[in-house]
């Protein structure tokens, strides 16, 4: 009678982190990231517990634990991309603006991630700031786009 209520509770368990994934991605979704707070509600009406949550998201890498900045660059690190000289991109934004893969900056105005593919190859490399699309970047015209996202005509 134990081993059936231990494995009763251990198919519960189980049915709670199945859905754990699908509900993590649609807060994503419509809130751009996990907060503290979400995290906590999930945790208490799924009845997992928090560690188990982050253990979860932080295992991928499309959850932000931060709100995105107001511009969110996705520097694309597919092969072609990453041929390219993409990864010279991330090293910029670290060492010129302190900004690694899945942060934002304090003032909230940049966000940062290094994202797969995103299928454009032909234009590689690639880099999408709130949707829009700039290709064949190099790191000068990256860190040209990034200063004129700073510029004081667009208000933060
Ligand atoms: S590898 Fe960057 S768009 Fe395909």
């Amino acid at each position: 009678m134990a081993v059936n209520t231990a494995d009763a509770v251990q198919q519960r368990s189980r049915e709670r982190r199945k859905s754990l994934l699908p509900l993590l991605k649609k807060v994503q979704e419509t809130e751009g990231y996990l907060s503290r707070e979400t995290i906590r509600h999930i945790s208490r009406t799924l009845r997992v517990s928090e560690n188990e949550i982050y253990g979860v998201a932080s295992f991928y890498p499309q959850f932000r634990f931060q709100p995105p900045g107001r511009y969110h660059i996705q520097v694309c690190l597919g092969t072609a991309c990453h041929v390219g000289g993409a990864p010279n991109f991330m090293e910029a934004m670290k060492i010129e603006r302190g900004l690694g893969h899945g942060q934002t900056t304090p003032d909230r105005r940049f966000s940062l991630e290094g994202v797969g593919c995103l299928g454009c190859c032909a234009i590689s490399p690639v880099v999408v700031v709130n949707g829009e699309v700039y290709g064949r970047m190099n790191r000068v015209t990256f860190m040209r786009l990034v200063e004129s996202l700073e510029s004081p005509e667009k208000p933060s």
